[in-house]
C-alpha cells in the first residue's frame, strides 16, 4: 500500500487555484493529493498512467461510488482503499477508471488483413493436418466486440472450421467488462458497424426484461471464445503459441517500461511469422526488435 494520510493544504499556485475553484463546485472535496494517491495506485496495479488533466474524469467516475458507499468525502474513500477491505475496493476502482471504448469491426483493415492474408496462408500450411490448431488472443477485449468480430472472420473465412481446433482467448483487467463480454448481448445500434451479411448470419434479436430488444451473438461465435480476467502487467498463465494477438488501444495507457514488458511477453508467445495488431495511435518504435511492420499498425513476428 502507498499509505494514505489526510492531506494538508499546499501553498497555492496556478494549478491548485484552478483545482480549488473546480473543487468548490463539487459535491465532495477532491484535490491533487486525492488524485495523486489514487493515480499512483492505478499505476502500480494496472500500469495505467493517468495524467493530471484527467482529474475531472477521475472525480466524476468515483463520486458515484462515494454515494453508493455512503461516504462523505475522498479522505474516507482513500483510507478505505488503503484499509482492510482495500483489495475488493481496488477491483472496483480499476473497473471505474479504465476506458472501455470499443466497437465491432473497429479499425477494419486489421480484420481484412486477418481474413485475406493470414487465414488463407494458415489454411494452406495446415491443410494436411487432421485437426489444425489456431489460436488468437484479444488482449484488452473490453465489452467483447473485438473477439466477436474475430470469431465472425474465422467462421466466414474457414468453411471447415468445425474440423479445426480453433480458439479465441479474450481477456481484460476490468472484470465488469469480462462479464458483459461473456453475456454477448448488445443494443441494436452498436451493431451498425457489422457488415449486413454478417449481421444477419451471426446475430439474433432477443427480448429481455430490461431496455427493449437486444442483439445476441450466435452460439457459433460464442463456442470459439474463452473470456477471462487478466492484468497484462501480471504473470500470464497461458503458454501459447498464438497465431495472432490483437492488443489494440491498450498500450496507450501504459508507460514505456510497461509497454516494453508486455510486448516482450507477446513476442515470446507468438510463433514465427505470426501477427501482432496494435491500435491506430500505437507503435513498436523503440519498444521491440522482434517484429517487422507489414501494414498500418500490423506487425509480424520475425523468425526465431
Ligand atoms: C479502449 S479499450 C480497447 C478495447 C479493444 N481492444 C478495442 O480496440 O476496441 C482498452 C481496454 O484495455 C483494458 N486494460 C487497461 N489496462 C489493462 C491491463 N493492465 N491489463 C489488461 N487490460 C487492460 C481496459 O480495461 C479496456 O477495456
Amino acid at each position: 500500500m502507498v499509505g494514505y494520510l489526510s492531506p494538508t493544504p499546499k501553498s497555492p499556485n496556478g494549478r491548485q487555484t484552478r483545482d480549488a475553484a473546480l473543487s468548490d463546485r463539487r459535491e465532495f472535496r477532491f484535490d491533487r493529493n486525492h488524485f495523486d494517491f489514487i493515480a499512483s495506485l492505478l499505476y502500480r496495479l494496472a500500469g495505467i498512467h493517468l495524467a493530471p488533466h484527467k482529474i475531472e474524469m477521475m472525480y466524476s467516475r468515483l463520486a458515484r461510488r462515494l454515494r453508493e458507499l455512503g461516504l462523505t468525502d475522498f479522505d474516507a474513500y482513500c483510507a478505505r482503499l488503503d484499509g482492510e477491505s482495500g483489495e475488493q475496493e481496488i477491483r472496483f476502482l480499476v473497473n471505474a477508471l479504465t476506458t472501455n471504448l470499443t466497437s465491432f469491426f473497429r479499425e477494419r483493415h486489421h480484420f481484412d488483413h486477418l481474413g485475406s492474408v493470414v487465414l488463407p496462408a494458415v489454411r494452406e500450411a495446415r491443410a494436411q493436418t487432421p485437426r489444425p490448431r489456431l489460436r488468437i488472443w484479444s488482449a484488452g477485449c473490453s465489452s467483447g466486440p473485438e473477439p466477436y468480430t474475430l470469431a465472425m472472420i474465422l467462421c466466414d473465412r474457414i468453411p471447415d472450421l468445425r474440423r479445426w481446433d480453433a480458439r479465441i482467448l479474450a481477456t481484460d483487467i476490468d472484470t465488469h467488462m469480462v462479464t458483459t463480454a461473456k453475456q454477448g448481448l448488445y443494443p441494436q445500434e452498436s451493431l451498425k458497424t457489422i457488415p449486413a451479411a454478417m449481421r444477419d448470419r451471426f446475430t439474433r434479436r432477443i427480448l429481455t426484461d430490461g431496455d427493449g430488444p437486444m442483439i445476441s451473438m450466435a452460439d457459433e461465435l460464442r463456442r470459439l471464445i474463452t473470456f477471462k480476467p487478466l492484468n497484462l502487467l501480471e504473470p500470464w498463465p497461458m503458454r501459447g503459441p498464438f497465431d495472432a494477438i490483437f492488443c489494440r488501444n491498450v498500450l496507450i495507457y501504459f508507460d514505456r517500461p510497461g509497454r516494453t514488458a508486455v510486448i516482450g511477453n507477446f513476442a515470446d508467445l507468438l510463433s514465427s511469422d505470426s501477427f501482432l495488431y496494435l491500435g491506430h495511435s500505437e507503435s513498436l518504435y523503440g519498444v521491440s526488435g522482434s517484429f517487422i511492420q507489414v501494414g498500418p499498425t500490423i506487425y509480424q513476428r520475425t523468425t526465431r
